[in-house]
């Protein structure tokens, strides 16, 4: 059977398991240029609690009643497609549910024969083109700055910051608790990682950048944010990824936006998908990079669909350390 995860209702605050509903259906067959697939790997992501919302964003919201949206890489059972043979791996957008059928044209074939399937969804994925996009284009690192990022070992945090360090930038990291610190200086090579939920935080930080912020590449939002923005640099760049702090309670933070205007900051928002054809290039760039041992990542796992929605629960209070990813099957 297809053990599927649907949207029950749209959650108002936080989200809870109440939100989701499991369900078993028959496993489809595929048509005309169509493969069935059963799925391996789901990612889960912070842009999931947008899409449990009826507001009008730059993305459709899921639907009540339907499968859950989301990315996973899975194999191909049968395939009525000249394009992939049973047996292949492939990355797909079936979302929450351990099987599921795709036309040939949905569907991209990856190649695990050195690199795990998992990190398709992370550093060689759609995280790590947005920190691509967000470090390189917005911020314009150059040599010697001083380079911010929070949700640091995060799975776009943690390639942002290892970017900026090839690029002969200071990195300083922030994260939640010592352990997550601890890995972002000690496995990813961050000069220093700044612990959020330390009660002396705003001073660690200033301390920490001396010189102060050159770019900043803005993840969580909050009082990180804005203990942040007093540290900005004349003629700054702030990449304005996310703000997963307030995805659960408070859509229209707060913010000292003075310190935008009187430092003449560059600040900008900006979303992966704005420019898909330089996907490719990306990817390849950060492929070369982890075969070579430059671009490493941490994996959050948990086991088994029906353990999806917590997860994704966890996700949105910090709880995962790395990116966060469901084991189907
Ligand atoms: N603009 C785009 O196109 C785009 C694309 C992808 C992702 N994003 C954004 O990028 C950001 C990071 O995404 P990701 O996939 O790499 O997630 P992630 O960092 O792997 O996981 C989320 C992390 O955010 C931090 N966090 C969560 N709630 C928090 C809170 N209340 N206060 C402080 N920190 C909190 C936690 O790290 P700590 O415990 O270390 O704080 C948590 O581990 C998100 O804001 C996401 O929405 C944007």
């Amino acid at each position: 059977m297809n053990q599927q995860i649907l949207v029950k209702s749209y959650p108002e605050g936080w989200l809870k398991e109440s939100d989701f509903e499991y369900k078993e259906s028959p496993i489809p067959c595929p048509g005309e240029s169509e493969v069935l697939i059963r799925n391996q790997f789901l990612s889960l992501d912070p842009y999931m609690r947008g899409r449990l919302s009826p507001s009008k964003s730059y993305a459709k919201s899921a639907e009540i009643g339907a499968v859950m949206v989301g990315s996973c890489t899975g194999i191909v059972l049968e395939s009525k497609s000249e394009k992939f043979k049973v047996g292949d791996t492939v990355l797909n957008t079936l979302g929450w549910q351990t099987h599921g059928v795709c036309h040939e044209r949905d569907i991209k074939r990856i190649d695990v024969s050195k690199i795990p399937e998992h990190a398709y969804l992370g550093v060689l994925g759609m995280p790590g083109v947005t920190a691509w996009t967000g470090l390189i284009d917005i911020c314009e690192p150059k040599r010697g700055e001083t380079v911010v990022v929070d949700a640091a070992s995060g799975a776009v945090g943690s390639v942002v910051g290892q970017l900026a360090l090839a690029r002969g930038c200071t990195v300083i990291g922030i994260a939640g608790g010592k352990d997550k610190c601890h890995y972002v200086v000690k496995e990813l090579g961050f000069n220093a990682c700044i612990d959020h939920t330390s009660h002396d935080f705003k001073d660690q930080m200033k301390a920490a950048v001396p010189k102060g912020i050159d770019c900043l590449f803005e993840n969580v939002g909050g009082v990180i944010f804005e203990t942040l923005l007093m540290l900005m640099n004349p003629f700054s760049r702030i990449a304005l990824c996310g703000l997963v702090s307030e995805y659960n309670v408070n859509p229209y933070g707060n913010h000292s936006l003075r310190s935008i205007l009187i430092n003449r900051i560059k600040f900008q928002g900006f979303i992966v998908t704005d420019k898909p054809q330089t996907w490719p290039a990306i990817i390849e760039e950060l492929k070369q990079a982890y075969l070579e041992g430059h671009l490493k990542y941490k994996l959050s796992q948990v086991d088994g669909i029906k353990n999806a929605p917590n997860a994704l629960i966890g996700l949105l209070k910090g709880q995962n350390f790395g990116k966060q990813v469901v084991k189907l099957i």
